[in-house]
């Protein structure tokens, strides 16, 4: 059976491109897949953080994905397994310097003002190919903005194989969805959705109400030209290209088939059926969140389960890794 390994990161409620891009994916690969899934709050490091939100929003988080439908056996929380952190060492010591400087999301992170952001933020992906590669996972279910970083997990990997003169490392492939890999912003259809936009009205997130969800969709930017009948029409306009996909994607039928329904009408009656469908799909989600949510105790001991059993996985490859590399035990 492959073994599957993704993370997200706990700073803030997940969002529709989490949930479209990974977790529903997550939740399908169950099944039949050996899967560890992980709120990675060390990444969250990476950026400002306050102690006592990272916290709440570890819980959220956890509430959030189990109410999704990811198995509580297979989710923890990366600082509570240590080959993380061991692994991540010594993978800050074979990856490069010029393999880091072209990675777009530190740029995009880090801006103009790079002096001033955390090596954390910097060394992020040796991190992550440590979360990967210290489960010997070898599928990622992931966003496509993710992409990059598996490509340079698979050089760390490499490059330590290639040192150490053994095939330790397996390699890593991707699993992207074929629709909504990248969900757009729901102010600007050129960004990203992200949970650190400053506009709460750029994404909905699953705790997000019935009213909540249909006056975001409401208000989302749109142009002032009817649907097109095909898709070629969408090409030079990206927010009416964001809509379809978000309604092909959660419907899961093809964008063709959606605009062979709404083509040729404006988005008003287009709109109000995305909100319905939005809040078909995700009421039970926030409704299962918030239930979840008034027992900390059950999620905490979740977490320490998954987290035992993430150890039992991991522990034995990285204390290999470290033989490898020459540390004395
Ligand atoms: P994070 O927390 O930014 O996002 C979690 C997952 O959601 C996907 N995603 C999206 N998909 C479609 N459209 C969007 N707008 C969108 N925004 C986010 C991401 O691609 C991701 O799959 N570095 C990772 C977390 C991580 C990780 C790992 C992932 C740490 N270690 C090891 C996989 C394997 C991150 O910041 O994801």
């Amino acid at each position: 059976m492959q073994r599957v390994f993704s993370g997200i990161q706990p700073t803030g409620i997940p969002h529709l491109g989490n949930y479209l891009g990974a977790i529903r994916n997550w939740a399908t690969l169950q099944a039949d897949h050996d899967c560890l899934f992980c709120l990675v709050d060390m990444h969250s490091l990476t950026m400002p953080w306050s102690p006592q939100t990272l916290r709440e929003q570890t819980l959220g988080s956890a509430a959030c994905l189990l109410a999704a439908g990811i198995d509580p056996t297979r989710l923890y929380n990366q600082s509570a397994v240590s080959a993380h952190a061991r692994l991540g060492w010594i993978f800050n010591c074979v990856s490069r310097l010029g393999w880091l400087n072209r990675m777009t999301q530190f740029k995009d992170k880090a801006g103009k003002n790079r002096e001033n952001h955390s090596a954390g933020l910097y060394v992020y992906p040796n991190l992550m190919a440590a979360d990967i590669l210290a489960f010997h996972a070898t599928r990622v279910p992931v966003g496509d903005d993710q992409l990059q970083h598996l490509e340079l997990a698979n050089d760390i990997a490499q490059k330590f194989n290639h040192d150490m003169g053994v095939e330790f490392f397996p390699k890593i492939e991707p699993l992207v969805p074929p629709a909504a890999a990248r969900v757009m912003s729901l102010r600007d259809g050129t960004k990203k959705m992200s949970k650190s936009d400053p506009s709460a009205q750029s994404r909905i997130v699953l705790t997000d109400t019935a009213d909540e969800i249909a006056g975001k969709i409401r208000r989302a930017k749109t142009d002032s030209e009817p649907l097109p009948s095909e898709m070629a029409g969408l090409a030079e306009r990206p927010e009416a290209r964001n809509l379809v996909t978000i309604y092909a994607a959660v419907s899961e039928r093809t964008p063709a088939d959606i605009l062979s329904e709404f083509g040729g009408q404006g988005f008003g009656p287009f709109k109000n059926a995305l909100a319905e469908l939005l809040v078909q799909k995700l009421a039970p989600i926030a409704t299962e969140t918030s239930r979840l949510l008034q027992d900390e105790t059950h999620l905490l001991s979740v977490l320490r389960t998954g987290a035992e059993r993430a150890r039992s996985v991991a522990d034995p490859i990285v204390n290999e890794a470290e033989s490898l590399v020459g540390f004395l035990r």
